[in-house]
């Protein structure tokens, strides 16, 4: 028996690292999935990793930035399945640059799909879960959103923005039985850290200097806690969040 027996999930930006590793774990305990993403073939590949394991899941390509394709996915996720039970509103993109230099277009690019995408994603998925008998969105922050970081003041401020969201979507969803969280992820080894890892040799190594826990994480790390947060386990938790970044804000 697993913990999502009977229960289907939505993943937005689920072909990759975090996303795809939580597709991954939300199928082997048993839920089926969509998964979403601008990378249609890569979500293609998620699909048939989880089915190849014996999972059930389909890809939905959705780009966040557009609410009616948020919506239109939502709808086909009804169609097929009749219901919705854990959300994880997980799209996201990095953006670099101090404030005085950075083009405003770039600064509110990074609004747009990390803060209104989890908007968009939540205001569809709404009606479905409250039909549904309540359910989880768990969005995804950062320990960026929790401190400041020099460089990377748009990503921040999306990130500390879904907070507010959360809790207000907690007050919101609590009479229908529907929860809302955030997990702040630290350094976490994905395609979206790579870039930045290549490009200062000294990253990896500073970032495990201040980790108690003396490694970068995996997506499957985060995986767990949100699958905890999405079960449940978690029946009692909502308009908070979890820090799963092996203690390093804990020393900042
Ligand atoms: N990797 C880390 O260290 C770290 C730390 C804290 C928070 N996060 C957050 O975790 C989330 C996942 O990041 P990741 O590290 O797995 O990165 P990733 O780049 O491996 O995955 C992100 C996925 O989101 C998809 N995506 C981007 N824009 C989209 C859009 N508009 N609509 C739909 N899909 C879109 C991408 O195609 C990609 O598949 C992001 O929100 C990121 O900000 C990551």
């Amino acid at each position: 028996m697993g913990r999502f027996d009977g229960t289907v999930a939505w993943v937005t930006g689920g072909a990759s690292g975090i996303g795809l590793a939580t597709a991954q774990r939300f199928a082997e305990e048993g839920a089926r999935v969509a998964i979403s993403d601008m990378n249609k073939e890569a979500s293609e590949e998620a699909v048939a990793a989880i089915t190849g394991g014996g999972g059930e899941a389909v890809s939905i390509p959705c780009d966040v930035r557009e609410l009616s394709q948020c919506v239109d996915t939502v709808r086909a996720i009804d169609e097929r399945w009749g219901r919705l039970d854990s959300v994880f509103a997980n799209a996201g993109i990095l953006g670099v640059g101090l404030v005085e230099f950075v083009e405003e277009d770039d600064f509110l690019r990074v609004l747009d799909v990390n803060l209104n995408g989890v908007f968009r994603t939540a205001k569809a998925a709404m009606p479905l879960l409250k039909r549904s008998g309540g359910g989880a969105i768990v969005m995804t922050s950062s320990v960026e959103g929790l401190v400041g970081n020099m460089m990377l003041a748009a990503y921040s401020t999306s990130k500390t923005a879904l907070v507010g969201l959360c809790r207000s979507l907690a007050h919101e969803g609590g009479p229908f039985g529907v929860r809302a969280t955030c997990i702040h992820p630290g350094y976490i080894e994905t395609p979206m850290t790579e870039p930045v890892a290549a490009m200062n040799p000294d990253f990896k190594n500073e970032w495990i200097a201040k980790t108690p826990l003396g490694r970068p994480g995996k997506p499957s790390d985060v995986a767990a806690v949100v699958a905890f947060l999405c079960s449940p386990d978690a029946a009692y938790v909502t308009g908070t969040g979890v820090v799963v970044d092996g203690g390093t804000l804990a020393i900042r």
